[in-house]
């Protein structure tokens, strides 16, 4: 009988970890022991990457020195030969492949990039996520032949982000929306792109090789790919009036239904009801309230015809949209939120390492004669 569990491991438990706790029949995701709806509602993106590095929220005085040296100019810049190395790269090379090989080269100028010690792991994780959002807006300027705009250290993470995409002050609407977006992707236990930094992690490999391969991995549509491809079909519906049909249509033809189901979700996850909430408020701000109304109806449709339920990424993208930000801009997004859990979980896997390598149940034939090539 073959020992081989479900297919893509599901329901295996490959570890133990204080980070991150999802419970898929309530829907209730926690990070550290703190509910998620109470982090968005009342925390800042910079103390939850604190809380998810460090095990608990920071005091008034750890926050400070903490939100300075993850806000200085010094940690957001990026080496000028960096910039340059952008400004050779195909103008058509998509978001999430610059922002992996920008990831990968930023490690060739980190004065850490060789030491594992937690500190300097700490100062890798700190300067990347820090860096993450310059690279993403630098490309975005770069590649529509724009002036790179320079971090602001004044502005938080959220809104040093906005105003290095656009070179605009953002509203403050847009700056709350952002930073709980932010906070809501930060983390999600051993989803695939976590899973991917820690087996690299575990081979003592080094900060920036472990978020490298976890940018790999969330690219993917089945993954954090997947809020790219809900806009992409909410601009084919268009109009909100044709939203039934088409994705009765859809269901019809077994489509695959991007921003629903969820391996650990077995119904809504928790973080859609406040992205579906801030993109409504974020729509009604700009003036255009259609992709939410297209949303609301294929979520309603398909959650009573298939009974699966939206995830994450079916309303992040509404709201980033409304914030003028490209569609092939969500999932670098997603990775500048997610860099903050990746980093936890490299941290983790350090502090106690074994390698990962699992087994495979061999199906192939194990004794073929080798026949030269002149007799095949
Ligand atoms: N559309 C249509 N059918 C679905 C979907 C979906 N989105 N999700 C699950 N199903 C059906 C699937 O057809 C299968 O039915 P059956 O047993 O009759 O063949 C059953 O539900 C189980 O599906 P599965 O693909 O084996 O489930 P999984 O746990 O391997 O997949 C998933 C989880 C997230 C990959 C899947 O739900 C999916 O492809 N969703 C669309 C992509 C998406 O939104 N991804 C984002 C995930 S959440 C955040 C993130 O990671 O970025």
């Amino acid at each position: 009988m073959s020992s081989v569990g479900k297919a893509g491991l599901e329901d295996v438990v490959v570890s133990t970890s204080d980070i991150c706790f999802i419970d898929g029949r309530e829907g209730r995701l926690v990070y550290r022991g703190y509910d998620v709806d109470d982090l968005a509602a009342h925390a800042t993106f910079e103390e939850v990457v604190y809380l998810l590095w460090f095990g608990a929220l920071p005091t008034k005085k750890e926050y400070d020195a903490f939100y300075k040296s993850i806000s200085s100019t010094a940690t957001r810049r990026l080496p000028p030969n960096l910039i340059a190395l952008l400004r050779t790269l195909p103008k058509k090379a998509t978001p999430m492949e610059v922002l992996r090989t920008g990831v990968s080269a930023l490690s060739a100028w980190d004065p850490d990039a060789a030491d594992n010690s937690r500190e300097a792991s700490l100062r890798k994780a700190t300067r990347l996520t820090a860096q993450m959002p310059t690279l993403v807006a630098t490309w975005e300027r770069v590649r529509r032949g724009k002036p790179v705009v320079a971090p602001n250290p004044r502005l938080n993470l959220a809104a040093n982000f906005l105003w290095m995409m656009s070179g605009k002050k953002p509203t403050d609407l847009a700056v709350k929306t952002f930073d709980v977006a932010l906070i809501l992707h930060a983390d999600h236990e051993f989803n695939a792109s976590t899973f991917a930094a820690r087996v690299t992690a575990a081979t003592m490999s080094d900060m920036h090789s472990a978020i490298t391969s976890a940018i790999g991995a969330l690219k993917g549509p089945l993954h954090g790919g997947a809020n790219e491809q809900v806009m992409l079909m909410v601009e084919k519906i268009k109009d909100p009036a044709k939203a039934d049909a088409w994705i009765r249509k859809a269901i019809a033809d077994k489509m695959r239904l991007m921003g629903f189901g969820h391996r650990v979700y077995r119904v809504e996850d928790p973080r859609a009801k406040h992205l579906r909430r801030l993109a409504t408020e974020l729509g009604r701000e700009v003036g255009d309230e259609s992709k939410v109304q297209i949303l609301n109806t294929v979520a309603r449709v398909v959650t009573e015809e298939k009974h699966i339920y939206p995830n994450v990424d079916l309303f992040s993208g509404a709201g980033y949209a409304a914030m003028g930000i490209a569609t092939d801009q969500f999932t670098p997004i997603f990775a500048m939120s997610r860099v903050a859990g990746w980093a936890a979980h490299v941290l983790e896997q350090h502090g106690n390492n074994r390698l990962i390598r699992p087994r495979a149940e061999y199906t192939g034939p194990t004794r073929v004669p080798y026949v030269p090539i002149s007799q095949r």
